[in-house]
């Protein structure tokens, strides 16, 4: 396959910051919005509500950070931050409430804040296309990279049963629903671990539906491991270092496309 240089931060994966700079930068918007508001409060107002100060606080914590030239989500964050806390807190909630929901979201999304690869699933759209580019009467191998709750592989091991599906997925949680909703599927196979220490030369078809972020680093392992006929299907994020071979757009509602590569052996 052809290919330029590929961008990024190999370390980790990364375009863009690495994880360091990204919190970094928003601790920085984040300090230095209650520094500006705490010494201009006085000069405006002689005894500001906490709500107020916290929506002054967000509104120049959220004008930094686009300064910093942080991605727009960070915008919203910082906007709505400080102010969710003070009106968090004037709800009295009872503190287990925070503690439960905090490792709630950290059995959801484990290493997101490094991966910047976050839960959402493909739907079934998605996994009938993904069928159609499997030959019928072919036994293949697929492997879908971060799996999350095995929502895709399901739906495709339930249509073929000669086939073998393997999932490796590292947050907790959606593995354990994987597990417990594939049980009776006898041709899915799903590991809890990271899939950048998998060797994908053992498969015909690889599937991933990550994010930018992760997309350079998985096109130098694709490189090293895709086997020649194998293909490759990357849901809404294409190689940055390449131009996929096909692309498939869907006429599901968000127009989901999935960029195909194919090795030089073509078997599918
Ligand atoms: C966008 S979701 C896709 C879920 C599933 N593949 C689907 O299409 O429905 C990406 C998943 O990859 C997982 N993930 C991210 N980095 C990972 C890694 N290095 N190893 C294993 N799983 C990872 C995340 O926890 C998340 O569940």
């Amino acid at each position: 396959m052809s290919r330029g240089q590929a961008t990024g931060d190999r370390d980790h994966g990364t375009v863009g910051p690495g994880a360091g700079r990204v919190v970094a930068r928003a601790l920085i918007a984040q300090i230095a919005g209650w520094l500006l508001v705490w010494i201009a409060a006085p000069l405006v107002a002689s005894q500001p509500s906490m709500l107020a100060l916290a929506l002054a606080q967000g509104l120049t914590a959220a004008v930094l950070s686009a300064a910093l030239r942080a991605e727009p989500w960070w915008i919203a964050i910082h906007l709505l931050f400080s102010p969710a806390l003070v009106l968090a807190l004037s709800a009295s909630i009872a503190p287990a409430w925070f503690l439960a929901g905090f490792l709630l979201l950290l059995l959801i999304y484990w290493t997101t804040f490094r991966s910047r690869v976050p839960l959402y699933l493909s739907n079934a759209a998605t996994a009938r296309a993904l069928l159609g580019l499997i030959p019928l009467h072919q036994d293949t191998r697929v492997i879908d990279l971060g799996s999350g709750t095995g929502t895709l592989l399901r739906r495709c091991a339930r249509q073929r049963a000669n086939c073998h599906f393997a999932g490796v997925e590292n947050a907790p949680l959606p593995w354990l629903i994987a597990r417990l909703a594939c049980r009776a599927l006898l041709n899915v196979e799903l590991r809890r671990g990271d899939f950048w220490d998998e060797d994908l030369s053992r498969y015909d078809v690889v599937y991933a539906f990550l994010s930018p972020a992760a997309m350079a680093r998985l096109s130098l392992k694709l490189d090293r491991e895709l086997a020649p006929a194998a293909l490759f299907v990357s849901n809404s994020f294409p190689l940055p270092d390449r131009a996929p071979d096909e692309v498939l757009e869907l006429s599901d509602r968000r127009r989901t496309r999935l960029y195909c590569y194919r090795g030089p052996g073509r078997r599918f």
